[in-house]
C-alpha cells in the first residue's frame, strides 16, 4: 500500500518542483529582460507588415509587439513572454534580436525558415515581415501615440 501511495505521489511531487522551476526562471527572465531594456540607447528601425503595408517605427529596446501596438496596431498575441507562440511572424528582411522564449513557442526548424515571436523580437535593421493584423489597417505608416 505505502508503495502504491509512493508511486502515485512522486510524479505529483516532481510536476509541483518542475512548475515552481519554471516560475522562477519566468521571474528571472522579466527581471533580466528589465535591467536590459533600461540600459540601452533608443535608435528607431522602421518596421513592414505584409500583407498590409502597415509600417511604423520600433525602438530597438522594445518589442515589436510592444511597438506596434505603441502606433495603434495590433498583432495576434497571448502570454508576451515567449511562451504561447501566437505572436509567430515570418520574416522577410531585416535582422531581430530573438529574447528568451519557449522552445514550444518556436522550434528549430522554425527559426531557420525565418519565423519569429513578435513579443521577444527587437529590432535590429528595418524590417519585413509577415503577419495578420487585428481589425482594418491601412497600407500606410503609422505613427507613435505615446513614449
Ligand atoms: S504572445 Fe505568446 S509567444 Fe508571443
Amino acid at each position: 500500500m505505502t508503495q502504491v501511495i509512493q508511486s502515485l505521489l512522486t510524479p505529483i511531487l516532481l510536476m509541483q518542483i518542475n512548475l515552481r522551476l519554471l516560475t522562477i526562471k519566468a521571474i528571472l527572465i522579466s527581471i533580466l529582460g528589465k535591467l536590459t531594456m533600461t540600459t540601452k540607447s533608443s535608435n528607431y528601425y522602421r518596421v513592414t507588415i505584409k500583407p498590409s503595408m502597415a509600417s511604423f517605427d520600433c525602438a530597438e529596446n522594445e518589442s515589436i509587439l510592444k511597438g506596434a501596438a505603441k502606433c495603434g496596431l495590433y498583432l495576434c498575441s497571448n502570454c508576451q513572454r515567449g511562451e504561447c507562440g501566437t505572436c509567430k511572424v515570418k520574416m522577410k528582411k531585416g535582422q531581430v534580436k530573438l529574447d528568451r522564449f519557449m522552445l514550444s513557442a518556436l522550434s528549430p526548424s522554425e527559426i531557420d525558415a525565418n519565423y519569429t515571436l513578435a513579443c521577444r523580437s527587437y529590432p535590429r535593421d528595418h524590417v519585413e515581415l509577415v503577419a495578420q493584423l487585428v481589425g482594418h489597417v491601412e497600407a500606410k505608416h503609422y505613427e507613435r501615440q505615446e513614449d
